[in-house]
């Protein structure tokens, strides 16, 4: 991929990840990603802000090379994972005497992933400038997105915000800047759901830290850039506020259709009494969608049936997601079914102890649901109903 100008003298140098299908070996990406990195001239010097993915070394470095610089004096790096960091080591030995520009706790797991020497390093502290040949930099450190390294980088005058991880998408995309697309928005939203949403709190703080410094152009590690910074910044905090949507999701899986039948019955319950409800059937869904639908919902019921005594190991695998994730969700409930005996819901249930939810009743049943498992659905749904009208 070609390097891109954004404005005089500061261009983008990253890699698209056209064909990348998961990330971690967790997170699916069915539309690729990007390793965005930068690169600021100053006559034949250069300062770069963060690398690639090593797995994409070789295109960096063609990259680099198109803009001809004779040293790079300085990498800024925002965050020490791998996808960033990664060629951080090459830069160092392709250019000697370059240094990186980075805070401590950064200094201190780059050392350890990297085996990089003291030398290797300038620290910064929050709020400090940083002038490179006629640019001015200020760093803005903003732990726990979503590492306790993270800082972020403000070019003053250019008024370009580099954020690393925050505010990325993972998308690969021959189009450099987003643009109101539904396509962008649920990208960035998705990247919130499985990055960001364990880290809420600390966003809300950061976001307003934000406010007070003019942002013109928002430039992430991960995807488009944002030229009109408020329509994503608007977005983060909708999804970072306490405001849920009248909404369910019925994460469930269903092996002799007992479990569907109850599931199918509850949307019905509560298409009838306005509220949207998704069902996830979690042997063939997304669990990217499923992370991304449990930004802002209100309510989250599990079904499961049970598998030898306790829940199904793919709801086991959903819930255990779904607790790390600590969604706003405001009520969870349980339903499923059984043949012989189960302890399905007290297992669920202790998967999902991170949840600050109030509980709705469980409504399990043995084999076949019938005429009284169906009245409790209906008791069920009427229950989600009244919580949702009072949320407001
Ligand atoms: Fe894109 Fe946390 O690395």
């Amino acid at each position: 991929m070609a390097v891109r100008e954004i404005v005089e003298d500061i261009y983008w140098v990253g890699t698209i990840d056209w064909d990348r299908r998961l990330f971690d070996e967790l997170i699916p990406l069915p539309d690729g990603t990007s390793y965005n990195a930068y690169l600021v001239k100053h006559k034949d010097e250069a300062l770069l802000l963060d690398t690639v993915d090593p797995s994409k070394k070789d295109e960096f470095f063609n990259n680099i090379e198109e803009l001809k610089p004779k040293k790079i004096s300085y990498i800024i790096a925002h965050h020490a994972e791998q996808d960033h960091a990664g060629c951080i080591k090459d830069v160092l030995q392709a250019y000697p005497g370059c240094r990186v520009v980075t805070n401590k706790k950064c200094k201190e797991l780059l050392i350890d992933e990297l085996h990089l020497e003291e030398k290797d390093f300038h620290v910064i502290r929050d709020g400090e400038l940083f002038q490179f040949g006629n640019k001015k930099f200020q760093f803005v450190f903003a732990p726990w997105v979503h590492w306790p390294e993270t800082f972020l980088t403000y070019l003053v005058k250019e008024k370009i915000l580099f954020t690393c991880d925050f505010f990325g998408s993972h998308l690969a995309s021959s189009e450099l800047w987003a643009s109101n697309d539904n396509h962008f928005y649920r990208a960035a939203k998705r990247y919130y759901a499985e990055i960001m949403m364990p880290f809420r709190q600390n966003i809300k703080k950061h976001l307003k830290k934000l406010s007070d410094i003019p942002i013109d152009i928002i430039a992430p590690s991960h995807g488009p850039l944002y030229q009109n910074p408020e329509n994503i910044m608007e977005a983060y905090k909708e999804w970072v506020s306490d405001e849920v949507k009248n909404e369910v999701i019925i994460p469930y899986v269903s092996m002799h259709g007992s479990t569907q039948k109850m599931v199918y019955h509850l949307i019905e319950q509560l298409i009838k009494r306005n509220i949207k409800v998704t069902p996830y059937h979690l042997t063939s869904s997304d669990i990217g969608e499923l992370a991304m639908a449990l930004v802002d919902v209100a309510t989250v019921i599990i079904a499961s049936p049970t598998v030898l005594t306790g829940p199904h190991p793919k709801i086991v695998y959903a819930a255990y997601l779904c607790n790390i994730l600590r969604p706003k969700a405001r009520y969870a409930g349980i339903i499923g079914s059984f043949g012989w005996g189960s302890k399905m819901e007290k297992d669920i249930l202790q998967l999902l102890t991170n949840l600050k939810v109030e509980l709705l009743p469980s409504v399990i049943t043995k084999s076949y649901p019938g005429k009284k498992d169906f009245t409790s659905l209906n008791q069920l749904a009427e229950q989600i109903a009244v919580n949702h009208k009072k949320l407001g």
